[in-house]
């Protein structure tokens, strides 16, 4: 079978659950040929609502790439059960950040590819326009199609080499999942202020889109501020005084990590005195 142009080939989207949904919904949009296979009958029944289509069993045979949207630990199997119904030159995509391309089983001729969002979808309604999406395949003709698909739903492609994809989807947890567990830590330190959790989240969710505007703006290093951007060892030895034993594990690693990253410009002896505190045992509450 000839490669198809890198333009909209016909693809089946495998899974009507978040991802799923919200891709089909986004490939649909820019009038790409998409089907939705779904196992279960709700499935079924949210892509209708949806105004996706159902794919038949010979739109699965004539389907060019076929997308798996699945729980990760369902990949290697569906990827099984998929192989017989699929022409041969059809592409098998995983979006799982964890996963390999060898999840998808041995190639045996076929194109692998995966295509991974960077974006928390909890609604396949929600959008994924702005966010970034990690590709990985080593066919050209694929690259090509995913980065297309990228574009109409409005995510800025990135490749990911095999090789390095642990480390890579390690720093995709920690921005996301990484950044929840320091609000969480941060959440405890407002408990013992006496603040509510539901008072501390509505002080503190703004001041980290504050945080995140400034490195938006001017960088990592400059957007990063606090006593350690002030080279202020004094408070920061108040604060781990302060802190529970759970939020200080938390505070502490975070805090090397900002030493590390605008220590260049402090004085010497303040970048000592931060960093021989944050070596230290922490203080007894009093
Ligand atoms: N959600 C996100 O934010 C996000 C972001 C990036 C990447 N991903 C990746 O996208 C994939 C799907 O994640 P999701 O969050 O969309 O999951 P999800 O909402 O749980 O949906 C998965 C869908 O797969 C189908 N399914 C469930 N168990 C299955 C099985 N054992 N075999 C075959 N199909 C099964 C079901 O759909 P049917 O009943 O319709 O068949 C289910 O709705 C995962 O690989 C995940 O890592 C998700």
């Amino acid at each position: 079978m000839s490669p198809p142009r890198a333009s909209r080939p016909r693809v089946v989207v495998v899974g009507m659950g978040r991802l799923g949904g919200a891709l089909a919904l986004a490939l649909a949009a820019k009038r790409w040929p998409v089907r939705v296979l779904a196992r279960s009958e709700d499935g079924r029944r949210r892509a209708v609502e949806l105004g996706l289509r159902l794919a038949s069993e010979s739109d699965v045979a004539q389907a060019r790439v076929c997308l798996l949207c699945v729980p990760d630990k369902a990949v290697p199997l569906a990827a099984e059960e998929l192989k017989p119904r699929l022409s041969r030159g059809a592409a098998l995509v995983h979006c799982a950040g964890a996963l390999s391309l060898e999840a998808l089983g041995a190639p045996r001729g076929r194109v692998l590819g995966s295509f991974h969002p960077l974006v928390a979808v909890s609604d396949p309604r929600d959008s994924l326009a702005g966010n970034s999406v990690a590709l990985s395949t080593r066919s050209r003709w694929l690259r090509e199609v995913l980065e297309r698909m990228a574009k109409d739903a409005g995510l800025r492609a990135l490749r990911v080499p095999e090789k390095h994809r642990a480390a890579y989807h390690a720093g995709a947890v920690l921005s996301a999942g990484g950044v929840v567990a320091a609000l969480s830590a941060a959440v405890e330190a407002f408990r013992v202020a006496g603040i509510s959790e539901e008072d501390a989240l509505a002080a503190l969710l703004p001041l980290t889109r504050s945080a995140l505007r400034g490195v938006e703006a001017r960088g990592l290093a400059a957007g990063y501020t606090g006593p350690i951007a002030r080279g202020d060892s004094g408070v920061v030895a108040a604060h781990l005084a302060a802190l529970p034993p759970v939020a200080g594990e938390v505070y502490r690693p975070l805090s090397r990590r900002g030493v590390q990253l605008v220590g260049h410009r402090l004085p010497p002896e303040a970048r000592a005195a931060l960093e021989k505190l944050l070596d230290s045992e922490t203080p007894r509450r009093r």
